[in-house]
């Protein structure tokens, strides 16, 4: 059955692991053309190994090594796509990270570094596709998070950065959206991958922040980097039609704003 990402170039930015991995994955049997950027290249190729194991052809997927916090390995990965695959339809700007701590612990150099990974990236690459974005009539889906919505104290700058990512998924909505091309969040909640041992929360902090979650949230259960990956898959699709400018949370209800 033809669909509608068939043949459609799509963007993933942090495709080695975790949720952008999951992205990919849940793609590859939609058949579009795939480009996984990420540092960690052996990551990507456990990504393009998944990927084609679901039946996606080897020369419709491309990996990048690009560090998302340079410039020029963001105009790289625009040029190798356009080179390779003629068009860029997608854009999932997926790559994020954190480092724990309040206003008072936070070492300004991991502020700039948060925001730079957070904030700038899918900011400068957005811009660096829009001509391509409004040829193919596209779409941009941001990675943003509960946070954005309800700060976390443990995570004061990541909380500021996707506070921030999500208004500029309105603007850049209201600026592209006249030239057909449509720009969402997806904001998860609590999600188990490896981030949050990279953030430096301890095993037992990581077992009460998910025991809380699946105690409270009214699904009652942690979410799955599927949950998140149908929802992106959704939103690139042809049945997200007339959205644009939405931040959509994926959280099992988590940020709910009903006392319990
Ligand atoms: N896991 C959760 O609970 C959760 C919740 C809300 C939002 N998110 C967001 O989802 C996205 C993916 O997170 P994840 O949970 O899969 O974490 P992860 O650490 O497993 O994956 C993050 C990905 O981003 C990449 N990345 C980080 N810095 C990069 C850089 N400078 N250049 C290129 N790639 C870089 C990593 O290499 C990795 O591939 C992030 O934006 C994160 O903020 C995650």
């Amino acid at each position: 059955m033809m669909t509608s990402l068939e043949g459609k170039s799509i963007i993933i930015t942090g495709a080695s692991f975790g949720i952008g991995q999951a992205i990919a994955v849940h793609l590859a049997p939609y058949k579009p053309k795939l480009v996984l950027a990420a540092r960690n290249v052996t990551g990507l190729e456990v990504t393009r190994l998944e990927c084609e194991k679901l039946g996606l052809s080897a020369n419709n997927i491309l990996t990048v090594q690009c560090d998302v916090s340079k410039d020029d390995n963001l105009q790289n990965l625009v040029d190798t796509t356009i080179k390779s695959f003629g068009s860029i339809y997608g854009l999932v700007n997926n790559a994020g990270y954190s480092t724990k701590g309040n206003i008072e612990e936070t070492d300004m150099k991991d502020y700039d570094g948060i925001m730079r990974v957070n904030l700038r990236a899918p900011f400068y690459l957005s811009k660096l596709c829009l001509p391509h974005l409004k040829d193919s009539k596209g779409c941009v889906i941001n990675m943003s998070s509960v946070v954005s919505k309800k700060g976390f104290l443990e995570l004061v700058p990541y909380s500021l950065s996707k506070a921030a990512l999500d208004h500029f998924t309105h603007l850049l909505a209201a600026e592209i959206g006249p030239f057909g091309v449509r720009v969402n969040s997806v904001n998860p909640g609590h999600i188990p991958t490896e981030i949050f041992p990279k953030i430096g929360f301890s095993e037992e902090r990581i077992a009460e922040m998910e025991s809380a979650v699946q105690t409270t949230t009214p699904l009652r259960r942690l979410g799955q980097t599927e949950d998140v990956a149908k929802l992106v898959k959704f939103l690139l699709s042809d049945e997200a039609s007339y959205i644009t400018g939405e931040t959509i949370l994926v959280d099992g209800g988590m940020i709910n704003p009903v006392f319990s």
